[in-house]
């Protein structure tokens, strides 16, 4: 959304002159300077903006592209010169050591890199509390976005969210501390003129800043790395306004006024009515500026009286929008009578449905004073609207908050990783499954182990704990590239199940027979490598009929593929929502939550250390030929918590909508922020929606905060799916929404584990069943003591879950350790 009420910064780059003005008083303490897909750093003057490539803790995406300018670097600054493609949604989470108001400042040079013309890019950007821009699309140019945002929590973090088919880009990036005096809480509201008090908590975007004359002041030389352009262009009659220069007269005075507000050249020149000698001139000077009509704006005007002297008086009238701002404006009685000395004057505007904002000096004709007026320095701030939003009438609230009264803004780069739409099923190749299952009998299997030789794909390295460092070698699960080339008709486009950040999905059958899902990951993704390998460490270490299997891998001519058991009948979203599906009864539901728990019950406590999925949605929860539940998509998972502590930055990580509050805030990894991912899945299963919708109201849009809401009102019974209405027990449903909830909690030790969570969805499952069965018109809680034995009462057949317990500790499973702790919480459960 380019043309109006952008401020058009256009770099300009001369060390020479920049080295001689470094800026000199406020140092910040949060300071980063990255640019973007850049190899090497980049000095810009005295700043050095470091490289995204060496220094990538900071970013987050599913799939990114290092972008190279074919530009020399004469024409545009070396900032612009190369620039991160992301595809899928991705992050940068800066930690942040001073709260207060930050400068984000983003800096956009569309070029064209291979197949991808940055001119047609199309994202938003937002950080945990507000939107910075959306749908936005840049067409020409450079193009520097400067925002002020006031970061409250320990952390900032920026989505850059791609519209429907397109991808994001940037090409650098400043987070920097403001100093507080900058921007104060108290304004001038004018329409009715009043006093306004918020700004403190207010995002503002810098729209126009103004250096009034015919100096320009770059970002070298100014304090606070601001740039300044000239007014002349906004002069709505230029003959009617001289420009003075005086800068050796700008006396700061005291803390308030500093040349961290403006600096001695905005102060030091201005425009002045030319009333040409003439003492009955009676004319207005007046500029004017383009905005974006719909959101309020935040126009500080800057003044400082380097023109009078001893025999004449400085009075005059300010107009904005043709509205008297001030009357009579004396400069001298503001500055005690000291001429040069700086002061500014904050302006609040109501809300604007004109595209145009129109500054007026003029003379106060009131006063009988000598016609003349100035104006110094001026700057446009856009105020974020009453959803958060600084651009468009989108909602910040696509972020999900807790359930509590205290908002915890939550975004987080989600990695739209993995849509792994699988389809139809496989007959497992009984020779493949019967090696697999005979080695399923070691507790401490890994197929790629440490035995074989030949082209190993090193693993573990980033891993501190022994027990993870493997090393893939194993041939009998390594596929050479021709076999899968040959499975999936040699990549047939039309064979595509799915496509994510990581690449796409393919449907493929192998030689033998074998009906797989080959997921192919696109080679120039550097953080794809790593996911894969932590796919391959975490299936290859853990089998479970819960999580979905990995058949092999072919890691051949830098190609990063994994390929997978086929899952019949694609994702639980798919039979959710959208996707015209049959709807699932509510007993295939639970019990499809309860194979999904399970699967994460076992991820959490099947082996020594406890292991994080971070990335539980409903598009990763897979269902076989039988609806059974496997948990899938490991890219992301993460031995925690204590092994996070020895990393020094914890990625947020995870996707939108489902994403633990706390995990985002505190930037700690543990099980709980799995449960709570889970909590959404229940509510998501429940009420058969997204859990993001930004078409709806806003107070439905974030599924989490709307559904608690509901259940904590004891009104959960109004949204659930219509296909479900009349068909849920009510004791079941209380049950089911009394565990959302807890998963839910705002803090992770209130949340149950996923063993909790699992004994009481079946618990769910049998106030389902076993009332149905006895007393089919009886809602009451009550009935569920006379519900003896729990598992007895469901039938083994057709139900998984029970199938599981009944074989008890049978096969030499891990999983059997997990299984048997739930049992025997369940019959401990039982005998209470
Ligand atoms: C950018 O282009 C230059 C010359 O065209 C090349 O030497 C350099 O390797 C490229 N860098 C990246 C990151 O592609
Ligand atoms: C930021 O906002 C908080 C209120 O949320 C306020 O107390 C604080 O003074 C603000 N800081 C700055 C520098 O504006
Ligand atoms: C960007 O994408 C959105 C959503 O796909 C679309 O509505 C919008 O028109 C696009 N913006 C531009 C400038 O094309
Ligand atoms: C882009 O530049 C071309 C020519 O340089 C101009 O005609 C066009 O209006 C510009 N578009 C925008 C959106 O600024
Ligand atoms: C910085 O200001 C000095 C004078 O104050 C001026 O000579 C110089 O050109 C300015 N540099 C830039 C990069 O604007
Ligand atoms: C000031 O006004 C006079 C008379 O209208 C005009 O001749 C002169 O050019 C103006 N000066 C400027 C700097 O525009
Ligand atoms: C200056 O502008 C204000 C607001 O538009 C208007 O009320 C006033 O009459 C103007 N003065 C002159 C002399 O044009
Ligand atoms: C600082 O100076 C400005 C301009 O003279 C004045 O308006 C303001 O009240 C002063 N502040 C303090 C704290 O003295
Ligand atoms: C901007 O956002 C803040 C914090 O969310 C909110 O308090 C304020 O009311 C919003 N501004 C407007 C003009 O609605």
């Amino acid at each position: 959304m380019m043309g109006i009420g952008e401020l058009k910064l256009f770099i300009w780059i001369s060390s020479a002159l920049s080295l001689a003005c470094i800026s000199i008083g406020f140092t910040p303490v949060d300071n980063y300077l990255i640019d973007c897909g850049s190899p090497t750093d980049t000095s810009i003057g005295n700043r050095v903006f470091v490289s995204d490539s060496s220094n990538s803790q900071f970013l987050k995406t599913s799939q990114s592209i290092l972008a190279n300018a074919t530009v020399s670097s004469s024409i545009v600054s070396p900032l612009y010169q190369t620039a991160r493609i992301l595809n899928g949604v991705s992050y940068y989470n800066f930690p942040i050591q001073r709260h207060g108001r930050h400068w984000i400042r983003l800096y956009f040079y569309p070029f064209v890199y291979k197949s991808y013309d940055m001119r047609t890019a199309n994202f938003s950007v937002s950080t945990q509390d507000f939107v910075l821009l959306s749908n936005f699309q840049i067409k020409n140019d450079s193009l520097m976005k400067e925002f002020s945002v006031n970061i409250t929590s320990d952390s900032l973090a920026l989505a850059f969210t791609p519209s429907d088919h397109s991808f994001a880009f940037l090409n650098a990036l400043e987070v920097v501390s403001v100093p507080d005096n900058l921007i104060v809480d108290d304004a001038n509201q004018i329409n009715p003129l009043k006093s306004y008090q918020g700004l403190l908590v207010q995002a503002l975007e810098t729209v126009w800043r103004i250096n009034m004359g015919t100096l320009a002041v770059s970002a070298q030389n100014d304090t606070l790395g601001r740039t300044w352009i000239t007014d002349e262009a906004f002069l709505r009659n230029k003959n009617l306004a001289i420009p003075i220069t005086k800068i050796g007269a700008v006396k700061y005075s005291n803390d308030t006024v500093t040349r961290d507000i403006a600096p001695d050249t905005v102060y030091g020149t201005c425009r002045r009515m030319n009333s040409s000698g003439d003492p009955n001139s009676n004319f207005n000077v007046t500029w004017e500026f383009n905005v974006d009509p719909g959101f309020e704006y935040l126009i500080r005007l800057h003044f400082c009286d380097i023109v009078s002297n001893a025999a004449n008086q400085l009075i005059f009238n300010v107009y904005i929008n043709s509205l008297i701002a001030v009357q009579g404006l004396e400069l001298s009685t503001l500055t005690f009578n000291i001429l040069g000395v700086p002061v500014y004057r904050d302006f609040v505007t109501g809300l604007s449905s004109s595209s145009k904002i129109v500054v007026s000096i003029g003379p106060d004709t009131s006063t009988g004073s000598y016609p003349d007026g100035i104006l110094n320095g001026l700057e446009i701030m856009k105020m974020n609207n009453s959803k958060g939003s600084l651009d468009g009438d989108v909602s910040a609230a696509l972020f999900p908050s807790s359930g509590s009264s205290k908002k915890v803004g939550v975004l987080v780069g989600a990695i739209l990783g993995v849509v792994i739409v699988l389809a139809a099923i496989a007959l497992f190749l009984m020779s493949r499954r019967r090696r697999l299952a005979r080695k399923q009998h070691s507790k401490t299997w890994i197929p790629f182990s440490t035995s074989g030789g030949g082209n190993s794909l090193s693993m573990g390295s980033k891993s501190s704990n022994g027990t993870a460092t493997s090393v893939i070698s194993n041939l009998e699960y390594r596929f050479p590239f021709v076999a899968l080339q040959e499975a999936t008709n040699n990549f047939d486009e039309s064979w595509v199940i799915g496509v994510g950040g990581f690449g796409k999905v393919y449907r493929g059958v192998l030689g033998d027979g074998t009906k797989v899902a080959v997921k192919r990951g696109n080679p120039l993704s550097q953080q794809g490598l790593a996911e894969f390998q932590t796919e391959i460490q975490m299936l290859s270490q853990f089998r479970h009929r819960h999580l979905v299997s990995l058949i092999g891998y072919c890691d051949e001519r830098k190609e990063m593929i994994l390929v997978y058991e086929y899952m019949e009948n694609g994702t639980l979203k798919g039979h959710l929502y959208g996707s015209g599906l049959p709807s699932l009864s509510w007993k295939q539901r639970l019990e499809i939550c309860i194979g999904a728990a399970r699967g994460l019950h076992y991820l959490h406590t099947g082996s020594v250390k406890p292991i994080i999925h971070r990335d539980v949605k409903s598009a990763n929860i897979l269902l076989d030929e039988n609806l059974m539940a496997k948990v899938a998509d490991f890219g992301l998972s993460k031995t925690g918590p204590e092994i996070d502590k020895t990393h020094v930055s914890t990625a947020v990580k995870g996707s939108f909508g489902y994403l633990d509050p706390e995990y985002f805030r505190r930037q700690q990894l543990t099980e709980k922020s799995d449960v709570y991912s889970f909590g959404v899945v229940l509510f998501e299963v429940l009420c058969a929606r997204p859990v993001i919708d930004p078409s709806l109201p806003r107070e439905k849009v974030n599924l989490a905060e709307w559904a608690l809401n509901h259940q904590k009102r004891g009104l959960l019974e109004q949204i659930i799916d219509p296909n479900l209405v009349g068909k849920i027990r009510l004791a079941s449903l209380r049950k089911f929404g009394e565990i959302a909830e807890k998963c839910l909690s705002e803090y992770g030790v209130d949340r149950p584990t996923m063993g909790d969570v699992l004994w009481n969805l079946e618990y769910a499952l049998q106030l389902q069943e076993s009332v149905i069965q006895n007393e089919p018109d009886e809602d009451s809680i009550n009935q569920i003591g006379d519900v003896s034995p729990l598992i007895s009462n469901v039938n083994p057949v057709d139900d998984t879950v029970t199938a599981e317990k009944v074989r008890g500790s049978s096969v030499g499973d891990l999983s059997d350790v997990s299984i048997s702790k739930v049992f025997s919480q369940l019959i401990k459960s039982e005998g209470r």
